[in-house]
């Protein structure tokens, strides 16, 4: 992709994010989208060649599932829950081919349906968790890890200075994984994982 078509779907992405923002600045949770060096860090830790599909949560304008293709999974391996039906409308005709699902990433059972026994490779996060209470949290990572082989990480997308869910009194580690400042605003990625690491 050449640069002037690069910056034009840029601008593109932000202006969408902006109007998902005045419409749920909550659910949103950040003022731009995730850049693309915070997508490729995160989508680093996916295993291609594992044979199990990807679940991603809140794609929003779709960095990341961008990122997430570019590491070499195909569309139709991937699942995607996003909660904003603007976003979901927009995802669908940007990425074809991807499981994209319009609903709630803290209900899962109910939101994927036919793939609610499936597993995953890994689990890739932008959800703004930091906007939901601890409680809720915690439970989701442990749904979310019920989901995956042992040893295979969900990774988060957080703000904050600290890991957005403790593991007190969990069955899961929690480890962090980058600090990217080239995301506005710098952003930290965290790790969930029960066991040794696994690739
Ligand atoms: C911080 S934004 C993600 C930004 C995205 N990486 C980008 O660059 O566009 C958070 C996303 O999570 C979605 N979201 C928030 N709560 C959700 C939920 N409970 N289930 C699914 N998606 C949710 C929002 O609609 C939004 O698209």
């Amino acid at each position: 992709m050449s640069f002037p078509e690069r910056f034009v779907r840029r601008f593109d992405d932000e202006i969408r994010f902006f109007k998902g923002w005045l419409d749920g600045p909550k659910a949103v949770g950040a003022i731009m989208p995730t850049s693309s060096v915070t997508a490729r860090s995160m989508a680093s830790l996916i295993n291609p060649a594992s044979g199990l599909p990807v679940l991603e949560l809140g794609p929003g304008t779709g960095v990341i599932t961008r990122a997430i293709l570019a590491r070499g999974i195909a569309p139709s391996d991937l699942v995607s829950i996003e909660y904003s039906v603007d976003f979901h409308t927009r995802l669908q005709i940007d990425f074809p081919g991807v499981r994209f699902i319009r609903g709630d990433a803290f209900g899962l059972d109910q939101t994927l349906g036919d793939l609610n026994t499936s597993l995953f490779d890994c689990v890739v996060s932008g959800i703004p968790l930091l906007n939901f209470p601890m409680s809720s949290r915690v439970a989701l990572i442990e749904d979310l890890l019920d989901r995956l082989p042992p040893g295979r990480p969900v990774v988060q997308f957080s703000y904050g200075a600290l890991s957005p869910v403790l593991s007190r009194g969990t069955s899961f580690q929690v480890v962090h994984h980058d600090f990217v400042l080239r995301n506005v605003p710098p952003a930290r990625l965290w790790i969930y994982r029960r066991g040794a690491p696994v690739s």
